[in-house]
């Protein structure tokens, strides 16, 4: 008899379930998209391969806007510049929260640091200090000498490979480079690249940015959380929360300790601490922000600059003429003026150079969907309905690639584009997005084309490369690896050979 009334009641409470979803959609005027099915949505269409080209595949079909479901969650997916304006410029405020996320919200202590928290007043205030402080253009200069170093080191490790002809990991070398980098400009340590707490923290980071870019069933299907227990996930989210929590308490005991030597620069986590004992904000800045915050520089800062020059040494392999093209104007420019090294005040001076990191961030935007967006009000974008709670999607990837703004070819990787044309891609040209627009738009855009454009330039001074076993420019894969930036997923090698 008990089994019977738990079967009715089970029955039931689907029944309801299927009832309240089709109320709770029938009023709204959707933008198009594929159907799906009852209770998953569209969840079986989905690949996770290439997201960014998969989603342009459904824009060519339904057109610049676009909806689909996940479980109970409205997803909409925009595709032109047009209508990236539209929500990052017009309705920005309407767009300005991020979804929920159950690993994101764990990993970041509840979301107290800067690219997941909801627009509150808090966000705000740590988005102004950081467009004041830790971000400014005075900050980032102050570590130019560190990012200059880091490269010198690289570009050491690619001339001892070249005496050989041996081939070069060029995504491994990028990470380093950005490792280093970031652990210097954010807790003012310089670790040994091979070292023990070089590895620590690179298994650390690791963890964390997977955790970021994790899809857990709980976030699509409330009431499925027992599968992200069965599945592991909640485990792993909770070692890797161990492991990098432990980190950055030693860190900010090192921070406090009297006796600390100070650093020659002040670093990033100096000047949070600076603000947890002044506390000059509305809400309290505890010691869990101060971790939070610079977890969003650690994470955000590492991955980016790497992946986007991968990708821009990839593009060049498969087009020569405009790997001549570029080296040209650098060597040119060193033989001019009596130089080895290239520093980024020479950068300024290079505008085909210039325009190649824009093109590379065209082709291949390393965070090819933004960070998503979630709906504050209900609202509607080219006449169709966005109910609240809809997370949004812009494929900034599609939108560099939009005809009506690019012209006939999007595909081809031409710097040209950028000195015919002035686009730039500080959030106001929207058919150029790569570091986002609006409120929510990428604090630290300065910084990451710094750390992109040091090492770059001087891999095109110093070197030819070749592909290594005869290896042709067509056979290189081109797949993505999903995370937080989109990297590359086969690693990049090239035959170095000195000039
Ligand atoms: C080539 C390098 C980089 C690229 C292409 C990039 C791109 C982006 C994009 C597309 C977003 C989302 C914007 C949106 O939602 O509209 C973002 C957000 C963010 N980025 Fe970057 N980024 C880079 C480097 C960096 C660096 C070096 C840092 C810090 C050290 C940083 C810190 C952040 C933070 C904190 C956010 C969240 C902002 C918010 O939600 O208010 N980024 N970035």
């Amino acid at each position: 008899m008990e089994d019977i009334i738990i079967g009715a009641v089970a029955l039931a409470a689907v029944f309801l379930f299927f009832l309240y979803q089709k109320q709770n959609t029938k009023q709204y005027k959707l933008p198009p998209g594929p159907l799906g099915l009852p209770v998953i949505g569209n969840i079986h269409q989905l690949e996770s391969l290439n997201p960014q080209r998969f989603f342009a595949g459904w824009a060519k079909k339904y057109g610049p806007i676009l909806s689909f479901k996940i479980g109970k969650r409205a997803m909409v997916v925009i595709s032109s510049a047009e209508l990236a304006k539209e929500l990052l410029k017009t309705q920005d405020v309407n767009f300005a929260d991020r979804p929920q996320h159950r690993g994101q919200e764990f990993i970041t202590y509840g979301r107290r640091d800067m690219a997941f928290n909801n627009y509150t007043p808090y966000y705000r205030e740590i988005r102004k200090m950081g467009m004041n402080h830790l971000f400014s253009p005075t900050r980032v200069a102050t570590f130019k000498h560190v990012r200059e170093e880091e490269a010198r080191r690289m570009m050491d490790k690619i001339n001892k490979a070249a005496e050989t002809s041996e081939a070069v990991d060029i995504s491994e070398l990028m990470l380093t480079f950005t490792n280093s980098v970031v652990c210097r400009q954010a807790f003012g340590k310089k670790y040994n690249e091979d070292g023990e707490e070089m590895k620590r923290f690179i298994k650390i980071l690791y963890g964390t940015q997977s955790v970021f870019g994790m899809t857990f069933f709980s976030d699509f299907f409330p009431f499925c959380r027992f599968l992200d227990d069965w599945t592991g996930l909640t485990k792993y989210m909770m070692e890797c929360f161990e492991r990098q929590d432990t980190y950055l308490q030693e860190i900010i005991k090192e921070t406090l300790n009297p006796n600390k030597v100070k650093p020659e620069t002040e670093s990033m986590i100096d000047l949070l601490m600076e603000i947890y004992k002044d506390q000059p904000f509305a809400s309290e800045f505890t010691l869990e922000n101060v971790k939070a915050v610079v977890l969003d520089i650690v994470v955000a800062g590492t991955d980016t600059a790497a992946a986007a020059v991968v990708w821009g040494m990839t593009y060049l392999t498969k087009y020569p003429q405009v790997m001549k093209k570029a080296q040209a104007e650098v060597r040119d420019y060193a033989r001019e003026n009596g130089l080895t090294f290239l520093s980024e005040d020479d950068v300024k001076n290079l505008p085909y150079f210039r325009a190649l990191v824009k093109e590379t961030l065209r082709i291949e935007p390393v965070i090819p969907l933004l960070v998503a967006r979630n709906c504050i009000k209900d609202t509607k974008i080219a006449g169709y309905d966005i109910p609240a709670g809809t997370t949004v999607n812009v494929n900034v990837w599609a939108v560099s690639r939009d005809e009506k703004e690019w012209g006939p070819n999007p595909d081809e990787f031409r710097p040209e584009r950028f000195l015919e044309k002035e686009v730039d891609f500080k959030g106001t040209d929207y058919e150029f997005i790569p570091f986002g627009s609006g409120r929510r738009m990428c604090p630290g855009m300065r910084l990451g084309a710094a750390m992109m454009e040091v090492p770059y330039a001087n891999l095109l001074l110093k070197f030819n490369f070749r592909l290594p076993n005869g290896m042709k420019p067509e056979e290189i894969n081109m797949d993505v690896m999903t995370g937080v930036a989109m990297h590359k997923s086969q690693h990049l090698m090239l035959v170095p050979e000195k000039v």
